[in-house]
């Protein structure tokens, strides 16, 4: 295929073509809506500035500074001192994610400045949020390709960074330009803006490392678009059992082995609660297993489960009608997770990983269970359902229970399992709760790492006793006025956990919505980034 045409493949391709012995092209493509290629190009600093390539429009990072100095002060008399008039009014001064668009004559037609904060704050996340916030800006303005020059910033080489800055401009660019309009129909005459290509300018310094770098953020980049599809996509194609087929899918693509539990099986194991959940509606339900073995099989694995709630009516204690639709991201815990093991699984990582999904549709229905209603969970624990709007911890309850025949390392689990999550930490971070500080401290550094921020709420004895029911050993949802609604999930899902270390991350907020310069309306795909972070990290 000739290089400058975009592929169809949802699978990106990485082709390396020499061009001279001078330059390099790598083309990367993205998903097959965004069409985005990353382009890299070595240039060679004393013949090949990057003013003389030629682009619709040239993004300059700049360091937060006083006045243009070195290519910016060049830039700024080529431009008759429009840089330096802006930085003497206040316009920009190079803060983060600041942007000053400027007309040039030069061979870039354009140019972005972009304010990547002060030196010796400079983190790969904040690069990754810079360009991100650059890339949307231009396409709103409906630049096709553009290009961000790196060149200048091998200062940053100490501890690596000017290495790892390629990865975060692509997987910031990347993430940032992902639409979702599978179901919206073609208008030829008015197309949407799309960015089309990103050229990287890089220095001749770390060339491996940077090659490397953009490889795996590309991969990154297409993980997380793949758990934002499967939340965008409604209801009516989005089923347990839709979600089951792409498990087996990814299963088959990749190094991982894949089974689904139907209800048979599921009543054998005495799965009622996740069973109890799923009898209101005419899809069947399923519990989806994934299993990636990339080290010794001695060694225990992680165990990541996620609630596949595919739409929550909150059955008969049914939801009110307004913005009901948003239920259709009740699933998000299961992308999360089927996203993550077909990731780890891509970049080969030397560790084993189970993922668990909980599947079902939460309908209210003839069949559907009632307030009062007692379920046996496969633990042989009984659970009175108060309220059967709180069914993620139901499904889950099973999900977790399953997990214990693992004799897992550590358990994760990612639930959109409480609107109080919200008032808690609104759409900036998720709130993890577990039984063990090192595991939840770990979670916490790979969210500032990733910007998928993570916050410990509290899980005290007195919390657990709340979900204490009268006439069984649990009940779903505690008494009136009791408060801590985000805690009390946790709390009622602790006995189901079991002893090895443990931790619950609420996504309910940050699922959809979530506050990023790289996120947009709607599914954000959160947790695969960090957990990616998280495993890497702890192994
Ligand atoms: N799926 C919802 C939680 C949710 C709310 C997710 C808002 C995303 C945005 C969950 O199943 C639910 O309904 N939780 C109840 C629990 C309550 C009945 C104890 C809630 O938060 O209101
Ligand atoms: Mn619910
Ligand atoms: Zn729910």
């Amino acid at each position: 295929m000739p290089a400058n045409e975009p592929t169809t493949t949802r699978n990106p391709k990485f082709r390396l073509i020499a061009v001279s012995h001078k330059y390099k092209l790598l083309i990367l493509h993205y998903s097959n809506r965004t069409f985005l290629k990353a382009v890299m190009i070595k240039i060679n600093q004393k013949t090949d500035p990057a003013l003389n390539h030629k682009t619709e429009c040239l993004i300059l990072p700049c360091l937060e500074i006083k006045q243009p100095i070195g290519l910016l002060k060049e830039i700024d008399d080529n431009l008759q001192g429009a840089i330096s008039a802006a930085f003497k009014n206040k316009r920009f001064s190079g803060k983060p994610n600041q942007t000053l668009l400027l007309n040039s004559t030069g061979k870039a037609s354009n140019i972005l400045l972009l304010g990547i904060g002060k030196a010796k704050e400079v983190t790969a996340e904040k690069i990754c949020q810079a360009a991100a916030t650059a890339v949307k800006v231009l396409e709103k303005s409906k630049f096709k390709s553009v290009a961000v020059d790196l060149s200048n910033f091998e200062s940053l080489g100490k501890g690596g960074l000017y290495g790892e800055l390629a990865g975060a401009v692509t997987e910031g660019a990347g993430l940032a330009l992902y639409h979702f309009d599978n179901y919206k129909s073609k208008d030829e005459d008015d197309p949407p803006a799309r960015m089309e290509k990103l050229t990287l300018l890089t220095s001749k310094a770390e060339q491996t490392t940077i090659e490397k770098s953009i490889a795996r953020a590309e991969k990154i980049v297409n993980a997380v678009h793949i758990a934002r599809d499967l939340v965008s996509h409604p209801g009516n194609t989005v089923t347990p059992t839709y979600l089951a087929e792409h498990a087996k899918k990814l299963a088959r693509k990749n190094k991982i082995t894949c089974k689904v539990l139907g209800k048979k099986e599921m009543k054998k194991l005495g799965m009622g609660s996740l069973l109890g959940v799923a009898q209101g509606s005419d899809e069947p339900p399923a519990l989806i297993v994934l299993e990636y073995n990339g080290a010794a099989k001695k060694n225990a694995p992680t165990v990541i489960v996620g609630k596949g709630i595919t739409f929550d009516t909150g059955g008969i204690s049914l939801k009110p009608g307004g913005g009901m639709d948003e239920m259709k991201m009740d699933m998000s815990g299961a992308a999360t997770t089927l996203a993550t093991l077909e990731l780890i699984a891509n970049l080969k990582l030397k560790m084993n990983v189970v993922g668990i999904v909980a599947a079902a549709e939460n309908m209210p229905s003839g069949s559907a269970i009632k307030p009062g209603d007692i379920l046996k969970s496969m633990s042989g624990k009984t659970i009175e359902v108060l309220n059967t709007d709180a069914e993620g911890r139901l499904v889950l309850a099973d999900a977790l229970t399953y997990a214990q025949r693992y004799k897992p390392k550590e358990v994760i689990d990612l639930a959109t399992l409480t609107g109080a999550v919200l008032h808690a930490l609104g759409h900036q971070a998720a709130a993890v709760i577990g039984n063990n500080p090192t595991m939840i401290q770990k979670l916490k550094d790979a969210g500032e790492a990733t910007g998928e921020r993570v916050w410990e709420l509290p899980l005290w004895e007195e919390h657990e006793k709340a979900v204490t029911s009268d006439i069984a050993d649990l009940k779903n949802i505690a008494s009136p006025g009791v408060g801590a609604g985000t805690t009390m999930g946790a709390a009622f899902l602790k006995p189901f956990a079991g002893d090895q270390p443990w931790t619950h991350i609420d996504i309910a907020g940050t699922a959809w919505g979530f506050d990023r310069p790289y996120t947009n309306k709607g599914a954000s795909g959160f947790g695969v980034r960090l957990l990616l972070n998280y495993l890497e990290k702890t192994r």
